[in-house]
């Protein structure tokens, strides 16, 4: 008689998707820190110059290092390049993949299905969209503050990428973590359908708030970049910074 060879289940499907989900949750986390920085200029010109100059090092080494920054950016990119590979996995390739998820969407009304498709959709525009932002803010670095960013976002005409980039970030962030809240069953009560609800009301309200935050950014920045247009490239440096004088 033969003895049954044991077969190794492969893991590798499982190791992928589990550096799927961390690659995803750790960018989402860093977009919630940027939004904190970035909408810091809702608290006025001073306030964002100082973020800035603090991630660059100043206060800590008595002047600017960007490279600092440029590192940040650079694991960033590796995590962002390291999660859209993985998601590729994911994508519907087959033109019967397709119909069989549309069916599933709309004939069936499976509500995730739909909203799945939505992170397909949104995550193959930030290919594009995120892949500009990075490699400006690579190459650039120490041109990061008040005027620099708003030239950037008015005078550059960054403004309608920005638009494009909020709106499709915020829709992926939102519905990839309701959905790896599900998956990995965090906040999971007993009753389980009223989890889902709450959970996705959660995340229409978290999409919602940043959108209106992302939003109300965006509007600053080409406020102060439409102002500061005829002085284009000239850096800001707070007066109370340029006197000495402690703020
Ligand atoms: C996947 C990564 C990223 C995405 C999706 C993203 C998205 C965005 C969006 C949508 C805006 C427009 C402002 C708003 O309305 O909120 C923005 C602006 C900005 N982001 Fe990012 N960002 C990413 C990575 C980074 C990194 C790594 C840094 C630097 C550490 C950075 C620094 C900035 C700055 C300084 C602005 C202000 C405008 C400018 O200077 O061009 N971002 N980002």
């Amino acid at each position: 008689m033969r003895t049954p060879t044991r077969v190794k289940p492969d893991l590798w499907p499982a190791r992928l998707d589990g550096l799927q989900s961390a690659t995803g949750l750790a960018l989402a986390l860093f977009m919630i820190g940027h939004m904190m920085f970035v909408s810091s200029i809702l608290l006025g010109k001073d306030a964002m110059w100082v973020v800035a100059r603090a991630f660059e090092g100043q206060f800590l080494f008595g002047k600017p290092f960007p490279g600092l920054v440029a590192g940040v950016i650079a694991i960033i990119c590796v995590l962002f390049v390291a999660h859209a590979a993985l998601a590729l996995r994911k994508f519907p390739s087959s033109r019967r993949e397709h119909q069989a998820i549309h069916l599933a969407a709309r004939e069936l009304g499976l509500e995730d299905t739909r909203l799945w498709l939505w992170q397909v959709y949104t995550g193959f525009a930030l290919f594009f969209l995120a892949s500009v932002h990075l490699y400006v803010l690579l190459t650039r670095p120490g041109l990061i503050g008040p005027f620099e960013s708003a030239d950037r976002v008015w005078s550059g005409t960054f403004w309608p990428l920005y638009i494009l980039l909020l709106l499709a970030v915020e829709l992926h962030g939102g519905i990839g973590l309701y959905r790896l809240a599900m998956k990995w069953g965090w906040f999971e009560g007993t009753d389980k359908a009223a989890s889902r609800r709450r959970l996705k009301r959660a995340k229409w309200w978290m999409t919602g708030v940043f959108l209106a935050l992302g939003f109300a950014t965006l509007a600053a920045y080409i406020r102060i970049g439409i102002e500061h247009a005829p002085r284009q490239g000239e850096r800001y440096v707070p007066a109370w910074y340029q006197s000495g004088e402690a703020p």
